[in-house]
């Protein structure tokens, strides 16, 4: 990466734990979300045991991040937080510097400065917005006040505060995106995520689209509003390191995405979690994902200590490999790392689709890297898609 943030996040380890459930689920969401259902004690419990059975396969190497994701763990009880932010240090012990992160749904702010004080170092906030009409319209149970006030008290209980933001409902125009988006990157975070609104099949937001109402906006409003981003994010002191993620500085970047996006090795527990893991095996890289519902991950724990049930457990081709290397890493604005990608996968892409993807502006390369034009970045899985072998 360029600058002074944290290099080569390809080799570090990450912890990824996801607390499955919402106070209410949001009419657009598709993550694996449930209404708390009385046992998130045995939840716990399971996640700390399902930690344990993980440490024995990695062995003994440092976590570079540990993330708390959802879902909504800002839900998780501050002295929960603690005991798996102990368990962890026990069992890998922490890289110089870890990132300790914890997406927070702004309707539990009163607990933010406990959250804080148990050693989560950077709080990712859902606001959305900071209009009370496009609040109402997404389902979120807070309105613009309360998103300010929950952005001032994550600021003064953590050292790093990302706010989320979701644009391109349907009838936002350029300026009202524009004014929203300003107040995110004037609120003092230090990084802000601004996701265009996705149409997720199965979701209440789906169900009424297929029914004809429409929800988000067309596709030339989309690139309008996503130029619009770029620029003030830009003319704000906020350049893009990612499609949607935006830091003031290289050290304001997320730790935890970025081993994602890299193809780094992490591990996933918690009902659903998705994990990599490629230098601590012997062959090639492991996906894996947990049972999806929490009674069944619960189960699955207390039968085999692991929260990956059977067929759960996939060993990637080096072809999968890389079409997942591909897609991640193109949309870091460093861009993707070919030689990296030949070493890591022993493949290389399609060198024809790469030439044609830069003589038409889509795509730039210096050196080994392969980076996403301006241009390229509106169309980033069609681009990804010409350069697969
Ligand atoms: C898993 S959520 C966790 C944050 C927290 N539960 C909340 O909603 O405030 C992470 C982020 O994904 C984004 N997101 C979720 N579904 C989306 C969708 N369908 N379209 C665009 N962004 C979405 C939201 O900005 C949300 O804050
Ligand atoms: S957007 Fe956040 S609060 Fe809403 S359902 Fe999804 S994870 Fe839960």
């Amino acid at each position: 990466m360029t600058g002074t943030g944290p290099s080569r996040l390809g080799d570090a380890l990450g912890l990824y734990l996801h607390w499955p459930y919402c106070a209410r689920i949001c009419p657009y969401c598709d993550f694996n979300v449930y209404r708390p259902k009385g046992n998130d004690e045995a939840l716990l419990a399971a996640i700390l045991t399902d930690m344990s059975d993980w440490r024995a396969r990695t062995g003994d190497r440092p976590l570079a991040s540990l993330h708390f994701g959802g879902g909504t763990p800002s839900l998780m009880k501050p002295d929960w937080i603690a005991r798996v932010i102990e368990t962890a240090e026990r069992l890998w012990g922490f890289a110089p510097g870890i990132e300790i992160g914890l997406e927070a749904n702004p309707a539990d702010q009163a607990r933010f400065a406990a959250i804080g004080s148990v050693g989560v170092g950077r709080l990712s906030l859902g606001v959305q917005s900071f209009d009370d009409t496009v609040l109402a319209a997404l389902g979120r149970d807070h309105d613009a006040a309360r998103a300010r006030g929950a952005v001032d008290a994550a600021l003064s209980a953590f050292s790093r505060v990302s706010v989320d933001m979701i644009y391109a409902q349907t009838g936002q125009t350029v300026e009202a995106w524009t004014r929203e988006l300003g107040e995110a990157l004037a609120s003092g975070a230090s990084h802000v995520s601004a996701y265009q609104l996705t149409i997720e099949p199965g979701t209440a937001f789906g169900k009424r689209t297929e029914r004809g109402e429409t929800l988000a906006v067309d596709g030339d409003s989309a690139a309008d509003l996503y130029e619009a981003t770029q620029a003030l994010c830009v003319s704000r002191g906020f350049p893009a390191y990612e499609i949607s993620n935006h830091a003031r500085s290289p050290a304001d970047q997320s730790v935890h995405n970025r081993i994602y996006w890299e193809g780094g090795d992490w591990i996933g527990v918690g009902p659903g979690a998705h994990g990599r893991l490629g230098r601590s095996t012997m062959d090639g890289r492991i996906a894996t994902t947990a049972c999806r519902r929490p009674a069944d991950y619960i189960a699955a724990v207390s039968r085999s200590g692991s929260g990956v049930g059977d067929g759960q457990l996939e060993r990637l081709t080096p072809d999968d490999d890389l079409v997942e290397r591909a897609f991640l890493g193109l949309r870091v604005t460093d861009g993707l790392d070919l030689g990296h990608l030949r070493v890591t996968t022993g493949r290389s892409l399609n060198g024809d689709g790469i030439d044609r993807m830069v003589k038409d502006g889509f795509l730039h390369r210096a050196d080994s890297r392969l980076q996403l034009t301006a241009q390229g970045r509106l169309l980033a899985d069609r681009v990804t898609r010409e350069v697969l072998p």
